[in-house]
């Protein structure tokens, strides 16, 4: 069997010849800045499932059975991103754009791999900080420090016994109506489109570059889930970070993405201590 060392060697020296790296990330990337995973012993999706929470039909029979738990749910999700900063494997990913091109896809909806200065990010599934029409027009983005906020006009409306009237109030710069007509954020929910033109781009560089770095993603939502095999039939090398095992990579990195990221960027690039 191939040890821990040998496996790291093999990946630094395929991320040191490539031409083009794509890094592809789950939640599992932000699970180290305090969010919680989907899926994972405790994930979100196990008290809030996804068909009353991710999916038009069951959000607007939520808010209209009960608008507490709606809340509870929107607090849930907001709260963790309103807290987070970005960890050392966000920040070893953006300090090695400076020794090759990289471009980031990801699932998330957290912003941090922008905010750890990755330059190129597609972000698939949209993102929370970004307020956009129906029609998915831009509309404005929010801060970290906007969501904080949210997330206390929220938990004091839920408590009110006003709360019928108070919570879509309090969601109002989230979700709700605007002088553009309905607005809310960009995160894709389950049977919408992919974010476009990050899903187009997000395709066409997983059948144009030499490595993929798949981070954190269980690998079960489609199209999502897609691109490692789009970039696996284009003869990409494949390689997966994960505690556990996908079957996505021709090389799988067990550990967390803090744990194995920075060091492979090290191997790979001599990366800096500041990114660690
Ligand atoms: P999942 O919750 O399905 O998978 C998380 C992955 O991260 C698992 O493979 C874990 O083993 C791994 N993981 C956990 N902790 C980790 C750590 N510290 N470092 C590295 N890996 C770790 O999350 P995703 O695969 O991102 O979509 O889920 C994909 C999509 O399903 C999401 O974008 C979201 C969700 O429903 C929508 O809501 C449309």
């Amino acid at each position: 069997m191939i040890s821990r060392n040998s496996k790291l060697d093999l990946a630094a020296g395929y991320l040191r010849t490539a031409e083009h790296v794509v890094v592809f990330t789950g939640a599992g990337v932000s699970a180290e800045s305090g969010i919680d995973t989907f899926r994972d012993d405790g994930g979100l999706w196990q008290e809030f499932p996804p068909e009353q929470f991710a999916h038009w039909q069951g959000i607007l029979q939520t808010a209209r059975r009960n608008p507490r738990r709606l809340a509870s749910f929107v607090v849930h999700v907001l709260k963790p991103v309103a807290e987070a900063k970005p960890n050392a494997a966000h920040l070893a990913i953006a300090e090695a754009e400076k020794q090759t091109d990289i471009t980031v896809v990801t699932q998330n909806v957290d912003g941090l791999h922008q905010e750890a200065g990755s330059t190129v990010v597609r972000e698939i599934h949209g993102s929370l900080l970004e307020i956009v029409t129906l029609r998915r027009q831009f509309v404005r983005l929010l801060s970290r420090k906007r969501l904080a906020r949210i997330v206390r006009w929220l938990n004091w409306a839920a408590r009110s016994w006003l709360a019928v009237p108070l919570i879509p109030f309090a969601l109002n710069p989230l979700a709700g109506l605007s002088w553009r007509g309905v607005v809310r954020p960009s995160a894709v929910l389950f049977g919408e489109g992919m974010m476009e033109p990050d899903w187009s781009d997000a395709l066409a560089d997983s059948c144009d570059c030499d490595v993929m770095l798949v981070i954190g993603t269980s690998g079960v939502v489609f199209p999502a889930a897609m691109l490692p095999f789009e970039a696996r039939d284009n003869g990409v090398h494949i390689i997966t970070i994960d505690p556990e095992d996908s079957g996505m990579g021709e090389l799988w990195l067990q550990g967390t993405a803090c744990e194995i990221v920075p060091e492979l960027m090290k191997r790979a690039f001599g990366a800096s201590d500041e990114a660690e």
